[in-house]
Parts: C-alpha cells; structure tokens; sequence
C-alpha cells in the first residue's frame, strides 16, 4: 500500500512538520509505503480558471497551467491512499495547499466513478499552532474537498499547541489503522 503524505508548510521543523513525521511513523509501522511531498518546495501555482472558466480540466481531467503540477497529479493518483497535512491560516488551508487541492478537484470532480481519487481514504490533518482557533473551519472545507474528489474521508484530526503530544499519538494511529483497513 502506498500512501502519499502531502505537506504544506514553509516550516520544515513545525508542528505541521511534526503532523506528517506522525502519519509517515504509523503507516511503515503498519508496513506500507509513505511517500512524503513539501509542496512548499514544489512550484504549484494557483488555478487560472482557463477560457470561460473551465479548461481542459473539464472534459480531459487534466491542468493546462504547466508546472509542477502535472507530475504531483500523477503521483497523488496512483497513491493507495492520501494525507493531507495543512497548517491552518485564517481558519483554512494553507496558500500551497488550497492552490494543488483546487486544481486537483478541477481534474478529478467531473469524473463520476471514474476519478483516480474514487473510494480512496483520505486522513486530513489541520494544524492550528498560533491561536488554537479554525481548525474546524479548515477540516470542514478539507472535508469538501474530499466528497467533490469522489474519496472517502477516514479521519478528520484537528491539532494545536496544547494537544500536539497526545494528537501526534493520534495521528500515528490513525496512519497505521487506514493502511491496516486496506488489507
Ligand atoms: C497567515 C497565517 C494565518 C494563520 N492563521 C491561524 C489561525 O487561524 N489559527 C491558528 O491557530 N493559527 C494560525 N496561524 C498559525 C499557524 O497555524 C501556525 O504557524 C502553525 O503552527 C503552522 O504550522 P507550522 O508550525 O508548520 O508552521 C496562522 C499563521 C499564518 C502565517
């Protein structure tokens, strides 16, 4: 089982860094594959809304916007399954993760059962380490994005300063019991 780890924050040493450690130590623990992704490092601009507002993500499922995209939408697809880990600014995702989440959804919403993503779990993790508030918001369009994409929400973990030690125990849990589930 291969499960790709998407993170989403500059900070390479924070607690959204300490989320996706987490969820890659449960799922080797539960003997899958994790496949870790900074999207921070890659460059993944912002959805264009081509031509009258739909491009060729409409009827051929893929961004024209060329970019590192193309290939992040193939390796996200042929994952077993996925982690979404965003730190939580303004109560949402964060910039990089809002930017690949919409393009992937454009891809991936029109498909019907046909999506890549169709049935596939999906454990989102919101890590809210300044004021502890909006987390909830963030997980509630985390959780949108996953029924628009046709996947399946397995877990929705909320994080902040003041839970960090026993929700990273969480987290490691949850990681190891979505690969479990799938054997
Ligand atoms: C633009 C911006 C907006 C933020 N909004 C929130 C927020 O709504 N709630 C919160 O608890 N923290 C907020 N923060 C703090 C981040 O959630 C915090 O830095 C978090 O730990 C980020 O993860 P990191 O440790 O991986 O950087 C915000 C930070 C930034 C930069």
């Amino acid at each position: 089982m291969k499960i790709i780890i998407i993170s989403s924050s500059p900070n390479k040493d924070g607690l959204t860094a300490a989320c996706a450690d987490a969820a890659i130590e449960g799922i080797v623990k539960a003997g899958g594959e994790a496949e870790l992704v900074n999207l921070n490092e890659l460059k993944v601009g912002m959805c264009q809304a081509c031509d009258n507002g739909w491009g060729t993500c409409l009827e051929q499922h893929e961004c024209q916007v060329l970019d590192d995209f193309q290939s992040l939408h193939q390796r996200t697809c042929s994952a077993d399954g996925l982690v979404l880990v965003t730190p939580v600014y303004w109560g949402e995702m964060s910039e990089s993760a809002k930017a690949f989440t919409d393009r992937l959804r454009r891809c991936e919403a029109n498909r019907d059962e046909e999506s890549a993503l169709c049935g596939k779990p999906v454990l989102a993790v919101a890590a809210a380490g300044g004021s502890g508030g909006g987390m909830i918001t963030c997980l509630g369009s985390m959780e949108r994005w996953i029924q628009h994409v046709r996947a399946r929400t397995f877990d929705l973990l909320p994080v902040n300063r003041w839970s960090r030690q026993y929700k990273l125990d969480t987290i490691r849990a949850a990681a190891k019991a979505l690969v479990q589930e799938m054997e």
